[in-house]
């Protein structure tokens, strides 16, 4: 199994879903999908019972309303819920939000709107916001193709992070993984031109299929011939670093808007 997946918690790779799953069953209350409206795309994710500290439920109890905003069908202000105007990075998919929060304090004239479903992931982010202070991440608890499809403008945003995005290793699941065409041309079309795209991805099979969805949005054009350097704001994480020890590889795919 990939190193860079044994641990998580938001990890549905590992199961093998069914509508019987019981782990898909189950939703904690503060669960994004208890609220969505209902979508007719295929999730990228699935709600499973992970564990969340006591802190990071606390975060969720106190912080949410500091630093998130709330998922709504109509176009989001975003230099107001920044309270400035700077260029905009969006992250799909933060997880706990290690790389989010090691990135906006190093990146402090971007803001970054971090797009997650997992309950502890938000709670953990959240708690590094606090205890970092830092400024310019605003969070959304909710599914990141609704997000960009109904709350973000086209050509509003400077960057757009995904990193190690769920890999679905099974044939039957690829249909879940988030990097498809309509998708990356939905995320493509809300680039300004000059932004760029930047996935992560430990699984071969998926780095190729990024490779080819990316390569294939007649808006985006490659930085590198293939596969990119990993740039130096992009800190490896210690499952990755795990990763690479044990031999295994990781692709990084930078893609910028044609003008
Ligand atoms: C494998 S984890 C990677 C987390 C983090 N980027 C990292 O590198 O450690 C993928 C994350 O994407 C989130 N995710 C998957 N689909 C999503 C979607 N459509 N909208 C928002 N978050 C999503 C999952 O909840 C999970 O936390």
């Amino acid at each position: 199994m990939n190193a860079s997946h044994n641990n998580s918690p938001a990890d549905p790779n590992a199961a093998t879903l069914s509508a019987t799953d019981p782990d898909t069953q189950a939703s904690a209350p503060l669960d994004a999908e208890l609220t969505a409206p209902r979508t007719t795309h295929i999730r990228s994710f699935v709600h499973r019972r992970g564990h969340i500290t006591l802190g990071q439920r606390e975060a969720l109890e106190t912080l949410l309303d500091k630093w998130s905003l709330d998922y709504a069908p109509k176009g989001l202000d975003v230099d107001a819920a920044f309270g400035r105007a700077a260029p905009v990075i969006l992250e799909i998919g933060f997880g706990m939000g290690e790389t989010t929060a090691k990135i906006a304090l190093a990146r402090p004239s971007d803001n970054f709107l971090g797009v997650e479903v997992f309950n502890a992931g938000v709670g953990a982010l959240l708690k590094r916001i606090e205890e970092h202070t830092i400024s310019n991440i605003r969070i959304i608890q909710h599914d990141a193709v609704e997000v960009v499809r109904d709350m973000l403008a086209p050509n509003s945003l400077a960057g757009v992070h995904i990193y190690f995005p769920d890999p679905w290793p099974k044939k039957r699941h690829h249909k879940r993984r988030l990097i498809q065409p309509p998708f990356i041309a939905l995320l493509a079309s809300r680039l300004a031109p000059g932004g760029y795209i930047h996935c992560a991805t430990d699984w071969e099979h998926y780095a190729q299929q990024m490779l080819e969805v990316l390569s294939g949005e007649p808006l985006l054009q490659n930085t590198a011939a293939d596969y990119a350097p990993r740039p130096a704001y992009r800190p490896q994480t210690k499952f990755e670093t795990r990763g690479l020890r044990l031999g295994h590889g990781v692709w990084d795919l930078i893609f910028t808007r044609k003008a």
